[in-house]
């Protein structure tokens, strides 16, 4: 997978991924972590392992660091300020990132094979418990309460490749304003008069060429015209919080510039219609959001029929590196002084870089199993894993740089290059042989990788 294609954190599950669909891969990946039967800890909570666990110490050891509740991070900075621009709404922080298969999916209406599923993609603690891949596993005990408007910072988790923008921890927001339907068209009509106005004033061009129709309808069971100032609604709301975030930049940028922001169809399994928000930044278009009007589904399993809404859910570290000026998505995790004390509650400021470092490159070359050998078929994203388990952050970057089919055997081989980097130190040459070495014996053993 070329690694360059993609520059900015995940933010949101689209209906294609870029990854193949193959649900059942890896899951011999696993078997060195089921070895040690012990029982997983998290929060004093005991969850048992099985044939789905893959969940390293490594990633466990993360959802202690609680950055979107520390007030002078870059990511709680962020949280505050959204949560400030949306004051009539309610700050929902400490929810446990472990839930359920059937809240981060099923009861969101995830079709039985969506690739967000796989063992490639998510952790799992087992077949039942899985470190939440998106903040919307959350909305059906949100909307159960009664919480009619409400904004919910979390860290979140998906397996990914490794490079400068992509972490398999990040943060995400979700929010969403609900209402009874008998109220929904007088609030949202009269929030959209208000939105509508400062929005006409303001230095900002709004693309919006976006349809309703068979593709991303409005839901059969919404009078047409309270669908329309719903997803009216949400998209002022989201554009007067783009205009708050990005206003600034933009103007900062060109003189007097205005913002630009783009509205695109999408798909996602809980909302219809549904759709991406972008903003244009130095040149190229960075995706936020994704939101939506909520499916009726959602606000039946949440014992709330009679309401109607929006949800949206954006990712924090995206909009934190260019608001702060951070070129590395594993500079959140520091806790070198020199990155930590940098910021302080409340105020963006831009990122002063303390140290350039050099790159160690190694590159690790291998036979992939052949499929008579029970080993599973090869993913990228187990690979990764290893790397990261081994090397944690100093794994800048993990690439593919060869592929080579032997002319008479027909076996492939992969090359993969490493290159490791500490933000704050140097990484000794021997340092990342150790490691290199180090992931030639994890890939042999997890993977069935023959080192050439
Ligand atoms: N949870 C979605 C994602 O992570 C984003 C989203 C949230 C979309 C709420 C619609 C409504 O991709």
């Amino acid at each position: 997978m070329n690694v360059l294609a993609r520059s900015w954190p995940s933010v949101a599950f689209r209906v294609i991924t870029r990854r193949s669909c193959n649900c059942n891969a890896a899951r011999f990946s696993t078997s060195s972590y089921i070895r040690k039967q012990e029982p997983i800890q998290v929060n004093g909570i005991s969850y048992p392992r099985d044939d789905y666990t893959n969940v390293t110490p490594t990633i466990l050891s993360k959802v202690a660091r609680q950055l979107h509740l520390q007030p002078s991070h870059p990511i709680g900075i962020l949280r505050s300020l959204i949560e400030a621009h949306f004051a009539t709404f309610e700050a929902i922080n400490t929810l446990s990132p472990i839930v359920t298969v059937h809240q981060n999916f099923d009861e969101l209406g995830f079709a039985p094979d969506h690739p967000g599923r796989s063992l490639t993609d998510s952790y799992y603690l087992n077949r039942q418990h899985m470190l939440r891949t998106h903040t919307s596993a959350h909305e059906v005990e949100v909307f159960k309460k009664g919480t009619e408007r409400w904004l919910l910072t979390a860290d979140v988790y998906r397996r990914d490749e490794i490079d400068a923008s992509h972490y398999p921890v990040f943060h995400q927001m979700e929010g969403a304003h609900v209402v009874p339907r008998s109220e929904a068209l007088a609030t949202f009509e009269a929030s959209n008069a208000i939105l509508e106005k400062k929005l006409s004033n303001a230095n900002i061009v709004i693309m919006d060429d976006t349809k309703v129709g068979a593709s991303n309808p409005y839901q059969d069971c919404h009078d047409p015209l309270l669908a329309e100032a719903a997803t009216r609604n949400l998209k002022n709301s989201l554009n007067s919080l783009v205009l708050e975030l990005f206003g600034g930049i933009a103007n900062r940028a060109g003189a007097g510039e205005p913002l630009q922001v783009r509205w695109i169809e999408a798909f996602f399994p809980f909302t219809s219609p549904s759709y991406e928000v972008e903003v244009m930044f130095e040149g190229k278009w960075l995706e936020l959001l994704g939101c939506g009007v909520v499916k009726q589904a959602t606000m039946d399993r949440s014992s709330v029929p009679d309401k109607m809404g929006w949800a949206f859910g954006l990712g924090l570290e995206r909009i934190a590196m260019v608001l702060f000026g951070i070129p590395d998505i594993r500079l959140f995790w520091s806790t070198d002084p020199r990155f930590t004390q940098q910021f302080k509650a409340g105020q963006i400021t831009s990122f002063k870089p303390y140290s350039k470092n050099p790159p160690c490159y190694q590159d690790i070359s291998f036979w992939l199993p052949e499929s008579s050998s029970g080993f599973a078929q090869f993913h990228e994203n187990d690979f990764c894993e290893i790397v990261r388990d081994v090397a944690g952050d100093l794994a800048e970057e993990t690439a593919l740089v060869d592929t080579f089919v032997h002319p008479k055997t027909g076996r492939k081989s992969l090359c993969y290059r490493i290159n490791y980097r500490s933000m704050d130190r140097n990484v000794t040459t021997k340092e990342a042989r150790d490691y290199t070495q180090q992931i030639e014996e994890a890939a042999k053993a997890k993977m069935g990788l023959e080192i050439r």
